[in-house]
């Protein structure tokens, strides 16, 4: 019922050239009529090349980030009308980077969200606590408190258009992985939590787990019963890897 989702996250990685080549070889080894939807989100500038070298294939395209305002005054900001422009279907919003980094704040995070649903632009929501937190027990806390600014500002309905992944902090780009069992607890409690507003959205609602995945790993968490697919960093680089997990998660 829900199909599994494998994306790319580059990150700040990439040039034309690079990313030509790994779209050539990731588009030509995958089916057009896959199991698993693919998507790979390239860094802002090169979304445009990126959209035009996926035209034929059945690869989507996210961005990383969008701003929370429509338009106007916001040097260095880029909107959703503009992302849609380019050609992209879904955009990466709270990821842990951005978080943590740039101090973005849980309702800034929601209002991203609340962006790029009014564009019609598919969120792919990131929540994740930090070692720390795990370490303390708050991780059930952390991650209800970022899902529940975005229900609050939105409403459970957005969810039906909307993709959330689980990122533990300390397993992303450590080669640490949640185990599966680790990823199904945090998954099962999110699925729960948007149950508790609307049972039905909650059912269809795909929730990707990210941090270390890669080829030697997907399959076993991605056997778990709520884990939809990955939000994939690191691996997402190297086609051969990129392509076992899309492989994983189509067979699960
Ligand atoms: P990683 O990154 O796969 O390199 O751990 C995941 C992410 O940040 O989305």
């Amino acid at each position: 019922m829900r199909r599994p989702i494998v994306a790319g996250n580059w990150k700040m990685h990439g040039t034309r050239s690079e990313n030509a080549r790994l779209i050539e070889e990731i588009a030509s080894r995958y089916p057009a009529d896959p199991a698993a939807e693919c998507i790979v989100c390239p860094p802002f500038v090169y979304l445009h090349d990126v959209s035009r070298l996926l035209r034929d294939t059945a690869i989507l395209l996210g961005a990383q980030d969008v701003c929370a305002d429509t338009q106007g005054a916001f040097t260095g900001e880029i909107s959703a009308a503009m992302l849609k422009d380019v050609g992209c279907q879904y955009v990466i919003v709270g990821h842990s980077e951005r978080r943590l980094l740039y101090r973005e704040s849980d309702q800034l995070v929601a209002r991203k969200f609340a962006a790029a649903h009014a564009k019609a632009l598919v969120p792919i929501l990131c929540v994740g606590e930090q070692l720390a937190d795990r370490e303390t027990g708050r991780t059930r806390e952390v991650i209800a408190r970022q899902l529940d600014a975005v229900l609050e500002l939105c409403g459970p309905q957005t969810l039906a258009s909307a993709v959330i992944a689980y990122e533990p902090v300390w397993a992303i780009g450590t080669g640490r992985n949640a185990t599966p069992d680790q990823a199904q607890e945090v998954h099962a409690f999110i699925r729960t939590r948007i149950a508790a507003q609307d049972a039905t959205i909650a059912a269809v609602t795909r929730i990707l787990y990210g941090g270390s995945v890669k080829a030697g790993n997907a399959a076993e968490l991605f056997a778990m019963p709520d884990v939809d697919g990955g939000l994939i960093g690191g691996a997402s680089l190297k086609a051969d890897e990129f392509l076992a997990i899309l492989a994983a998660a189509g067979s699960r």
